[in-house]
């Protein structure tokens, strides 16, 4: 099968499809049996995400069960700073936890160069992944954009407005750039050993876009992501970009003309139609059903997802959540969705 029958992989290189290709972002995990019973047997959440058949095994998972159009590397955009020697730990029911960066002297204790081998697991995962994937079936790696991954640094746990961070990047401008463009170099070193291992797609990430003023988006979230895009392109021209920039609606048409990417990523807050005129017309656009209509299912769910559909059809999109799907997503409403989803019209 060439590369271009994949429906994802035609939807992210501009063309519109009868029906969209579908995956949901946080696909493997909590609200699936099956993963809840493999992820009993490992120790720690990164511990999981390190032992290989594991990490195939979950990544496999929803692609058995549903059979998405693209399945996403099961790993998190936190074993970056664990692979630049932050202490990362995941605590059961309360996320995670890093040694946070506080001042020069914690930001010098850094590794300067990503630690490849640490991640080796990853890559081995992906190489597993990619033997035992449906020929019509796309792969997906990703990381964190530097803001995002940046602000969990800077916190040592996840916060509600990045406070910490945007403190941070005031107080000390020159210091933050100089983790900004850490994480860039980090992050690009293991994207690239992502594509070299078998994925086709990469996600960048920016859960934490949405908080920032103009000229700090610009400054924080554009311009890293952007030279990441750049960078991931020169060498490797084949492989798509998603920019997913969380809640950043007043930049996302600019986003969408400068930032360089193949598709740009809506949260649920977007208003499709919006979007279609002002996104949409320049970039393909993937998203943005509510994650929690998918819990509440029945007409609610019929309804958003034809709102959706009817906004974006007769151009490029890519069906999805608007955010991760939601532990306590009941099973049947995905199968209703994927059905929805496929069904033309
Ligand atoms: O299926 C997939 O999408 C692939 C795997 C994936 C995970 N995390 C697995 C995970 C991906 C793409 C991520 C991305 C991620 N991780 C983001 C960006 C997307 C977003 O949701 O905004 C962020 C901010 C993180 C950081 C992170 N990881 C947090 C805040 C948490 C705790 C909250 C929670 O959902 O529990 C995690 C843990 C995590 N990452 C879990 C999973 C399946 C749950 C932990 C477990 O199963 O024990």
């Amino acid at each position: 099968m060439r590369l271009s029958e994949k429906l994802f992989l035609r939807a992210c290189s501009g063309e519109a499809l009868d029906v969209p290709p579908l995956w949901l972002m946080r696909q493997a995990g909590r609200y699936l049996p099956e993963y809840r019973e493999i992820r009993a047997t490992a120790r720690g959440f990164l511990d999981f995400c390190y032992t290989p058949k594991l990490a195939t095994e979950a990544t496999l998972q929803p692609i058995r069960r549903f059979g998405f159009d693209a399945a996403i590397l099961f790993s998190d955009i936190l074993v970056v700073p664990d692979a630049l020697g932050q202490r990362v730990s995941f605590v059961e029911g309360e996320g995670p936890k890093l040694e946070p960066i506080a001042t020069e002297a914690d930001f010098d204790a850094l590794l300067e160069h990503i630690d490849l081998e640490k991640l080796s697991p990853v890559f081995e995962t992906i190489d597993r992944v990619k033997g035992l994937l449906p020929r019509e079936t796309a792969f997906i790696g990703f990381c964190g954009a530097p803001w995002t991954v940046a602000s969990y640094m800077i916190a040592g746990h996840g916060t509600p407005d990045q406070a910490p961070a945007r403190l941070f990047a005031y107080r000390h401008p020159e210091l933050f750039q100089r983790l900004i463009d850490r994480l860039v170099e980090a992050s690009l070193v293991y994207l690239d050993a992502q594509i070299k291992a078998g994925v086709e797609v990469v996600q960048i990430f920016d859960s934490w876009a949405g908080v920032l003023p103009r000229d700090e988006f610009l400054h924080w979230c554009k311009e890293p992501v952007a030279r990441m895009v750049a960078a991931v392109k020169k060498n490797h021209p084949h492989v798509k970009v998603i920019a997913f920039p969380r809640q950043a609606t007043s930049h996302l048409t600019e986003m969408a003309q400068t930032c360089g990417a193949d598709v740009i990523g809506l949260d649920t807050s977007v208003d499709v139609e919006w979007a279609a005129q002002n996104v949409q017309n320049h970039l393909p656009v993937q998203g943005n059903l509510d994650p929690l209509v998918l819990v509440a299912g029945g007409e609610a769910l019929a309804k958003q997802v034809r709102q959706i559909k009817q906004a974006f059809s007769g151009k490029p999109y890519i069906f999805n959540l608007g955010h991760g799907i939601l532990p306590q997503t009941p099973i049947a409403h995905v199968e209703e969705l994927v059905k929805l989803v496929r069904t033309k019209g």
